[in-house]
């Protein structure tokens, strides 16, 4: 597990970073086994201090049917039921990309097509069909994040080929930890080359004993506050730092942010 888990600094600020000026596209993977662990959350404000704090083209790959970033990001997102095809080479990525109403910020919406995605791809069988599609982006945009629907899926093993790192969320509890081992375990049995993993807090509430427990276990993992002003990303169908940059999980996120492209620049 040691080896497996990259290393991340906790920071307490971000500055603002240069736009690249070469194609260095990487490739931020927010997944878990584990359902509801706050990984569309974590998407869409990652992508967002990308966009924004970096300065950085970015474009969020929402890869979930259930569409739960792309209902944050796109109120009026037109459904095209195209998703899917992206995959089956019969319409373009850049075909389905659509600008955010933050700057930098492009989406390519999830749709209903996408339930039929793991049938496809299992047919297809071809296991890096995502990353030769992220290939095709790497001129247009400097970061890319997907967000992951749960669970070890054909999607899941596109993305373990594709992602220049895993972003993993973890509610403090034992199951969640579990299902992060869990990751781990399958990353060490399938062999191979694999994205490092970066394990960090979700829904954290330290009057917890198992939260403020599993906080002092692991102190180096970073951490975002469980806070009701996260759900209003639901009601505004917005980024925090779009609404409320000011706050405690608004500044996590864009502290985690800023351990993430530290890491992705070690590369
Ligand atoms: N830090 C937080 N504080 C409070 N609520 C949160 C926090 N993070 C996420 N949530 C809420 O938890 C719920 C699940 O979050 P989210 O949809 O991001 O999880 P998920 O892992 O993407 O779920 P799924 O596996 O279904 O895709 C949402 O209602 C979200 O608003
Ligand atoms: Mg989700």
């Amino acid at each position: 597990m040691r080896n497996l888990l990259a290393p991340v600094t906790k920071v307490t600020q971000t500055r603002p970073m240069a736009k690249t000026s070469k194609p260095d596209m990487k490739t931020i993977a927010v997944y878990s086994l584990k359902g509801g662990v706050g990984k569309s959350t974590f998407a869409v404000n990652l992508a967002w201090a990308s966009a924004t704090l970096s300065a950085r083209r970015t474009l969020l790959w929402d890869l979930d049917p259930q569409a739960a970033a792309t209902f944050m990001l796109a109120p009026e997102a037109e459904a095209r039921d195209a998703a899917r095809a992206v995959f089956s080479r019969n319409v373009e990525p850049t075909d389905l990309c659509r600008p955010t109403a933050i700057a930098n910020l492009d989406l390519l919406a999830a749709d209903t097509s996408l339930h039929g995605l793991e049938r496809l791809l299992f047919e297809l069988g071809k296991k890096k069909r995502l990353s030769k599609l992220l290939e095709g982006l790497d001129k247009v945009y400097d970061r890319i994040v997907l967000d992951c629907p749960p669970g070890l899926t054909e999607t899941a093993e596109q993305v373990l080929h594709a992602a220049d790192i895993l972003v993993v969320p973890v509610v403090p509890s034992p199951l969640a930890r579990k299902s992060l081992d869990d990751l781990v375990a399958t990353l060490v049995r399938r062999g191979g080359k694999h994205p490092p993993i970066l394990p960090i807090f979700s829904m954290v509430d330290r009057r917890r004993k198992l939260h403020a427990a599993a906080l002092e276990t692991h102190s180096d993992w970073p951490y975002v506050g469980y806070a009701s002003i996260v759900e209003q990303m639901g009601v505004r169908r917005l980024p925090l730092g779009a609404f409320a940059p000011q706050s405690a999980p608004a500044s996590q996120f864009a502290a985690i942010w800023s351990a993430i492209e530290r890491r992705l620049s070690k590369d």
